[in-house]
């Protein structure tokens, strides 16, 4: 076997807070947020062939295909930043995308640690109606509960803040009906293997931030 690598793996519903909590970890770990949205978001806006497969998918809120999907995670893990493993945010979402995820890391020790954040589906739909997005960095905010600095400006590199075309009430709620179908089971998988870990989302995003480093060891 290799030198081992940590891999940590964020689940929980659009909404729950990875993508706030990937960017934290990823400050107080050095281990880089690997996220598949932001990558996607990414490839649309400069109009790439993947960012023009992706959105017809994105838009309705459905999963991009998987042959896509992990051999673009599997060309994003060999960069140099993803040395010691990475904090998955946004993948795997599926079984197939999990098998997949197992034979890359399985050389490094496999998965270190499968963090669940529990949040309610109506704390999710409030969340998500009053996020913004940095259009450069992908750092996210609230509106109200977790609002930048200066409206409309990310704190972290100026870029400008913008509400995601996914984030309409309709999508929203096809991104939790696919979360259930196709994204819960992993969390039967991951228990199996003994490293699924129930963190309490409902809380601040300084406390659950708490929980996750007691994760992280
Ligand atoms: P993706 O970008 O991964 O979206 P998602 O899973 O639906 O999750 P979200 O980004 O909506 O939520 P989050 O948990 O990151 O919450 P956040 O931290 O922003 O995927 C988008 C699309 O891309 C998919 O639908 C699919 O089409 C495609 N895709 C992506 N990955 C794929 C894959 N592996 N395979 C196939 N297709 C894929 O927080 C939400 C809000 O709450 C923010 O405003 C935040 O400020 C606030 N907040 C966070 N924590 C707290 C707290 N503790 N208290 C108060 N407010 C909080
Ligand atoms: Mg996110
Ligand atoms: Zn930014």
């Amino acid at each position: 076997m290799s030198e081992a690598r940590t891999y940590v793996v964020l689940l929980g519903v659009p909404g729950a807070g990875k993508g706030t909590q990937a960017k934290l970890l990823e400050q107080s770990t050095g281990l880089p947020q690997v996220s598949t949205g932001d990558i996607f978001r990414y490839n649309l806006k400069n109009q790439t062939e993947l960012g023009k497969l992706a959105k017809s998918y994105m838009d309705k809120g459905d999963l991009v295909p998987d042959d896509v999907t992990i051999r673009m995670v599997e060309d994003r893990l060999q960069q140099p930043d993803c040395a010691r493993g990475a904090i998955m945010d946004g993948f795997p979402r599926n079984l197939v995308q999990a098998a997949a995820f197992d034979k890359v890391t399985a050389p490094f020790g496999g998965v270190r640690v499968v963090p669940l954040i529990n949040v309610e589906d109506d704390e999710t739909i409030r969340r998500i109606t009053g996020r913004r997005s940095c259009r450069t960095c992908g750092a996210v905010y609230h509106v109200t509960l977790n609002p930048p600095k200066v409206e409309g400006i990310c704190d972290v590199d100026g870029g400008e803040l913008y509400q995601r075309d996914d984030d309409k009430e309709e999508t929203v709620r096809n991104r939790l009906f696919v979360y259930y179908k196709q994204t819960s089971p992993l969390i039967g998988y991951y228990f199996a293997k003994g490293v699924l870990a129930e963190v309490d989302g409902s809380r601040s995003i300084n406390e659950v931030q708490q929980a996750l480093m007691a994760l992280m060891g």
